[in-house]
């Protein structure tokens, strides 16, 4: 993994809110992060605090009606994709960045087999390619038997229809892959076999990950290092065994803590007390504080900076139980967890 590159993904300070009837909803308030090439990062957080919405926005899937980034960049390989429109994501899409999602039935045509619908994205994304011959190497790489290309996805075990979404996404052959809530709607079985398959495809294809879950389990065994978002702000990030070993924010530590002591069959948190965000309203504050057991008077004011708390580069956090470093230079490098 090459710091001297460009990361293959660099979120600066995003800000995205969706219109609704019942008002605005800034769903991303300033989120920064950066995935660097070949690594597995985490993105961990509540229901509802941004996650699915950010990795829509770096593929532009988020309504283009009812959505807009207001603030911030998004950068592919360095490159500024925030305002690309539909068209221009056309072409881009999948490459160098593709995704997979929580319910593959949602993404995966009904009518179509599975091998056709492999088929179309390498044409779209890998022209080149010798279509046929592709379509069998990349069943095999997710392990599917090469009869399946003929199956249509409702035929196919949940676990499967996840490895043939993933077939469709590796067909454009991403240096990232995004992977929202893989295996939530699996059992534990299947869950752990996607997400062996997950590493074996990372080593074998060397691409980076971004694993979006509510299981932290997953993550302290799958990533790398990990983001934590909440009301669309990154609170905390870090080297996994840095965070896990010593979280910094209460917002982490109550996540950890519900973690531990309660899960309901799906894995998820326990609630931690109190009401999750009006992300209609723009609080000046942390948007932790009016649930948070340390609040304190500034914590309601104003947003703090990020501190870090670990040796150089490898944790920080946003929370005025650790106040920024006077020196700004000192903290800057860190902003994004490069
Ligand atoms: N298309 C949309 N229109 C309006 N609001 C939306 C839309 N998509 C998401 N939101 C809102 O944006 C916020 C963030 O939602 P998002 O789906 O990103 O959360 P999440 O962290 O992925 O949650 P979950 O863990 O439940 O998947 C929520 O308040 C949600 O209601
Ligand atoms: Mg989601």
């Amino acid at each position: 993994m090459s710091r001297e590159a460009p990361p293959i993904l660099r979120l600066q300070d995003v800000s995205l809110t969706f219109r609704t009837r019942a008002g605005a909803v800034r769903a991303l308030n300033g989120a920064s992060l950066a995935v660097h090439e070949g690594e597995a990062i985490g993105l961990v957080g509540e229901s509802g605090s941004g996650k699915s919405t950010l990795a829509r926005a770096v593929l532009g899937l988020n309504p283009e009606r009812s959505s807009r980034i207001e603030a911030g960049r998004i950068l592919i390989a360095g490159r500024d994709v925030t305002r690309l429109s539909q068209a221009e994501w056309e072409g881009a899409r999948g490459h160098p960045v593709a995704m997979v999602f929580q319910d593959p039935l949602s993404f995966l045509n009904p009518i179509m087999r599975i091998g056709r619908q492999i088929a179309e994205s390498i044409e779209r994304h890998a022209p080149d390619r010798r279509v046929e011959e592709r379509v069998g190497e990349l069943l095999a790489l997710v392990k599917l038997p090469p009869s399946l290309a003929r199956a249509y996805p409702h035929e196919l075990s949940g676990g499967m229809r996840q490895r043939a979404l993933l077939a469709v996404a590796l067909a454009c052959e991403p240096r990232l892959l995004i992977a929202d809530e893989p295996t939530t709607a699996l059992d534990v079985t299947t869950q752990a076999e996607i997400l062996a398959l997950l590493r074996d495809l990372r080593e074998q294809l060397g691409m980076a990950m971004l694993l979006i879950t509510h299981d932290l389990g997953i993550v302290s065994s799958a990533c790398e290092r990990l983001y934590v978002i909440y009301a669309g702000r990154v609170l905390e990030w870090g080297r996994s065994q840095d965070v896990f070993g010593a979280p910094a924010h209460p917002y982490t530590v109550g996540l950890f803590q519900a973690a531990r002591a309660d899960r309901d069959a799906q894995g998820r948190f326990a609630t931690i007390g109190g009401e999750p965000p009006d992300l209609g309203e723009t609080a000046k504050g942390c948007p932790f504080a009016p649930r948070c057991p340390s609040a304190m008077a500034e914590c309601i004011q104003s947003m703090p900076g990020v501190t870090v708390v670990g040796e150089a580069g490898s944790h920080a956090v946003r929370c005025w139980l650790y106040p920024p470093a006077q020196d700004a230079a000192a903290t800057a490098g860190h902003v994004f967890g490069s």
